[in-house]
């Protein structure tokens, strides 16, 4: 009696063991598989199924640009809080693992060397607000809106000047993506000699400064 119910007890762990050796070989190649599915069921409909968005109503996620630029933590974090007053809603409910996948998904289309710890880790901007007001509603309100609130304000580009995005990034991100632009959307760079407008570092620390004023008056007139 003894021997068999060893037995059936070895047998039953044999299986569990078989089974769950299945599992876990079977969950690291799935991740991407799964974050492309979460993605389809999820985020296409605005990101479409490419991921590169559309003008107005849904940023590119696969331009080089942002993967490059982006940590992880930015990323799911933006996908887990969403963006206040936006389209961007929150996605916490799927989960972190499901959140995770999608940003191993997004991260396949990325080519060149993640460069956001070193972006990241670049000195907080300092200037002058007003300077950067002026550069602000002459150059980059016509996209952003007049208080960075983006499409709601009519234009393509997203809302900078909204805590749902500015609490979320470095200053270094900011400078980065004023400087080289996002490839393949209405992003163009303003520095160098074939941008829109060669920005100088001091005016885009400028802008920076002023984004960030332009943010904690939303929080002041919200309180
Ligand atoms: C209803 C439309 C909609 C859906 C659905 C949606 N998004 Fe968004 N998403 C937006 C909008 C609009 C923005 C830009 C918000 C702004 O103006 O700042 C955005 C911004 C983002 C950003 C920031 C990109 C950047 O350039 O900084 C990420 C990342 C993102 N979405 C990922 C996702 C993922 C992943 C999903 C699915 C889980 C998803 N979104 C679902 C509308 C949507
Ligand atoms: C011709 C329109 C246009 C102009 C002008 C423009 N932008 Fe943009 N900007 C965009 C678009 C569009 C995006 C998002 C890219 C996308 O849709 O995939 C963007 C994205 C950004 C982002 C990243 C936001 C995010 O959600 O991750 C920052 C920061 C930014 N712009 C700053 C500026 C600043 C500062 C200026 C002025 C110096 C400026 N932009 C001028 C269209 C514009």
């Amino acid at each position: 009696m003894a021997t068999r119910n060893l037995l059936i007890q070895t047998f039953a762990g044999a299986v569990l063991i078989v089974f769950s050796t299945g599992l876990a070989f079977a969950a690291s190649p799935s991740t991407e598989k799964n974050g492309k599915l979460q993605f389809m069921e999820n985020c296409a409909i605005c990101h479409q199924d490419d991921a590169i968005g559309v003008p107005g109503m849904a940023p590119s996620l696969t331009n080089q640009e942002l993967l490059n630029t982006s940590s992880d933590r930015f990323l799911m974090g933006t996908i887990r809080d969403g963006r206040d007053e936006t389209g961007m809603a929150p996605f916490a409910h799927l989960g972190r693992q499901n959140v995770r996948d999608i940003v191993d998904y997004l991260r396949s289309f990325e080519k060149g060397a993640n460069r956001s710890a070193e972006i990241d880790d670049q000195p907080d901007a300092h200037g002058d607000p007003r300077l950067g007001e002026l550069w602000y509603d002459n150059i980059c309100s016509t996209c952003h809106g007049v208080s960075g609130d983006g499409y709601m304000a009519g234009g393509t580009g997203t809302a900078i000047g909204l805590p749902g995005f500015l609490d979320k990034v470095s200053d270094g991100f900011i400078r980065e993506t004023i400087k080289k632009g996002r490839s393949n959307t209405r992003m163009l760079p303003f520095q160098g000699p074939t941008s829109l407008a060669d920005l100088s570092d001091r005016e885009i620390d400028d802008i920076i400064v002023y984004l960030r004023e332009l943010g904690e008056r939303q929080v002041e007139e919200e309180d």
